[in-house]
C-alpha cells in the first residue's frame, strides 16, 4: 500500500541529516564480513559502570517502594511526574539562585520533542501566513534540528567566524552577530551550549546577547543544554546556565546514562511552558513515569550531579585528550587541519582546511582505513548557499576506548597524507 502523503506527511517521512547517514554505516558494519572497524561514529553514551549502578539502586529502590504501582499502572500528568519536577525545581534553585515554581518545569519524553513543539508552535506559518523563522545562530549545530520543524523553509541557520590558532591547528567557531537577524519575523531560536558536534560552549556573553536581540520581539530562545552542566556536566569550560524572561532552558537526561528511558526537562517562564505542555498533552500524554521516578530519586538525593561532575565529565575529557595528542603526533605536519576546541558534549571536530574532495568522499577514504567517522554536512541545517568549509568537516566520537580512538586517530591521519598528497598542484 502506498498512501498519498500530505505536505507534512511527506516532510516527516523522511529521514533527516546523521540519521540518513546511520544507515550506511550499519549497512557497513553488517556488510563488514569479518573486518573489523574502529567506530568512532557513535552519538550513544558509554555504559559507565557507576552510571549503571546509580539507575539500578533507583530502580531498587523504586520497586520496594509503596508508589512502584502508582508509577507505573496509572497515567499521570502531562507536565510530569511531581517528585521529579521537584527534585529539578529544588536543585535548580539552591545551584544557581532561582526562584523557580513548578509551573517553570515541564518534563518531556526526551529534550528532542521540545525541539519538535517549540519549532511547530513558535516557529512555521502564522494564522495570517506570515512565515516565522526557526533562527540556529551559529552553524554548524546538532543535526537534529534537521526535522524538527513541519515547515521545511522555516528553518535558517548562520555561517560563524572563526578564530583560528593556525600554530597549534586548532580553532573555535563565534556567532556572527553582523550577519545574524532576529527580528519579528523569527519565531524561536535553537542552539546547543555544549554543542554537538563541535564541543563549543558559547560564552555567557554571546548568550545574554542572543537573548537580549530576541526578547525585543518577544522571541523564545531554546538553550539545548543536552550536555550542561549539572548534568550530564559535559563541559570541559567553565560555563554558567543563563536564564531569562525569553529562555527556556532545556535538558535531556540522556548523557547522563539514561537515553533508553527518554526523559528531557523544560524549564523556563509559565506562559511559555504551557504552550508546550499543551502540544505535549496532543501529542503523546506524557513521558514514561518509570523514567520521570528513579530520575527524580537520582537528582533529589544529589547522586546525578555528582557522578556527572565526578565520572562522566573526566571520562570524556580524557578522551577528547587522546583526539588531540595523538593528532598533534600523527598528523603531517604541511597539512592545515584544526581540532575544534575541546570545551565539552562527547564529539571531536575536525576542518581539513583546502580539502581535495568533499566530507562525504573523506568519510568513504576513511572508511576504506577501516575507521568509522560521520561526515560534516548533515550539522550545517538551514544553511542558505554555499559554503565550503561545511564540505570540510567530520565528527569524531569520544565514547570508544583509549586504543580505539588513538588508533582510529593514526589511521585517519595516514588517509588525510595520501588524500592530500593526490592534491593536483596549481
Ligand atoms: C545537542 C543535542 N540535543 C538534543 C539531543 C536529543 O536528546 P534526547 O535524547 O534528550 O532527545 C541530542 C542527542 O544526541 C543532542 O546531541
Amino acid at each position: 500500500m502506498n498512501p498519498a502523503l500530505t505536505r507534512f506527511g511527506e516532510q516527516m517521512s523522511h529521514l533527516t541529516g546523521v540519521r540518513a547517514i546511520m544507515k550506511d554505516i550499519i549497512e557497513t558494519l553488517q556488510a563488514g564480513q569479518g573486518r573489523e572497524f574502529i567506530n568512532l561514529s557513535a552519538g550513544n553514551p558509554v555504559i559507565l559502570p557507576e552510571v549503571e549502578q546509580l539507575w539500578r539502586d533507583c530502580t531498587a529502590e523504586l520497586l520496594a517502594s509503596s508508589d512502584y504501582g502508582e508509577v507505573v499502572c496509572r497515567y499521570g500528568s502531562s507536565q510530569g511526574y511531581q517528585p521529579l519536577i521537584e527534585a529539578i525545581r529544588d536543585d535548580f534553585n539552591r545551584r544557581y539562585g532561582l526562584s523557580l515554581t513548578d509551573r517553570n518545569i515541564l518534563i518531556t519524553p526526551g529534550s528532542q520533542s521540545i525541539y519538535f513543539y517549540a519549532a511547530n508552535a513558535f516557529g512555521g506559518y502564522t494564522a495570517n501566513g506570515q512565515l516565522k523563522r526557526i533562527v540556529l545562530p551559529l552553524s554548524p549545530d546538532y543535526t537534529g534540528y534537521g526535522g524538527v520543524s513541519l515547515v521545511k523553509e522555516a528553518l535558517v541557520s548562520y555561517k560563524p567566524t572563526l578564530d583560528i590558532d593556525a600554530a597549534n591547528h586548532q580553532f573555535k567557531y563565534r556567532p556572527d552577530f553582523s550577519q545574524l537577524e532576529i527580528d519579528e519575523n523569527v519565531g524561536c531560536v535553537i542552539f546547543s551550549r555544549p554543542c554537538n558536534p563541535t564541543g563549543n560552549v558559547l560564552s555567557d556573553t554571546e548568550v545574554r546577547q542572543i537573548a537580549a536581540l530576541a526578547e525585543t520581539y518577544n522571541i523564545p530562545v531554546l538553550v539545548d543544554s543536552a550536555y550542561a552542566p549539572p548534568f550530564p556536566a559535559l563541559n570541559f569550560t567553565e560555563m554558567t546556565p543563563i536564564f531569562g524572561p525569553n529562555i527556556l532552558h532545556c535538558l535531556s537526561l540522556s548523557k547522563a546514562g539514561l537515553p533508553g528511558e527518554r526523559i528531557g526537562v523544560a524549564i523556563g517562564p509559565e506562559p511559555l511552558i504551557r504552550v508546550l505542555e499543551s502540544f505535549q498533552t496532543n501529542l503523546c500524554i506524557h513521558s514514561s513515569r518509570y523514567g520521570q521516578a528513579i530520575a527524580a530519586r537520582a537528582i533529589a538525593s544529589g547522586a546525578l550531579g555528582e557522578i556527572a561532575a565526578n565520572v562522566v565529565r573526566p571520562h570524556y575529557q580524557k578522551k577528547f585528550d587522546v583526539v588531540d595528542a595523538t593528532l598533534h603526533e600523527a598528523m603531517p605536519k604541511d597539512v592545515p587541519w584544526f581540532l575544534h576546541r575541546g570545551e565539552g558534549a562527547i564529539f571531536a571536530w575536525l576542518w581539513f582546511q583546502d580539502l581535495p574532495m568533499t566530507d562525504w568522499e573523506l568519510y568513504q577514504e576513511i572508511k576504506r582505513s577501516g575507521v568509522i567517522v560521520v561526515p560534516g554536512e548533515p550539522f550545517f541545517p538551514g544553511l542558505q548557499g554555499e559554503w565550503r568549509h561545511a564540505k570540510q568537516c567530520i565528527r569524531v566520537s569520544l565514547t570508544a576506548t583509549d586504543d580505539e580512538i588513538a588508533t582510529g586517530m593514526r589511521h585517519l591521519a595516514q588517509t588525510i597524507e595520501q588524500v592530500y598528497q593526490k592534491m593536483p598542484v596549481c
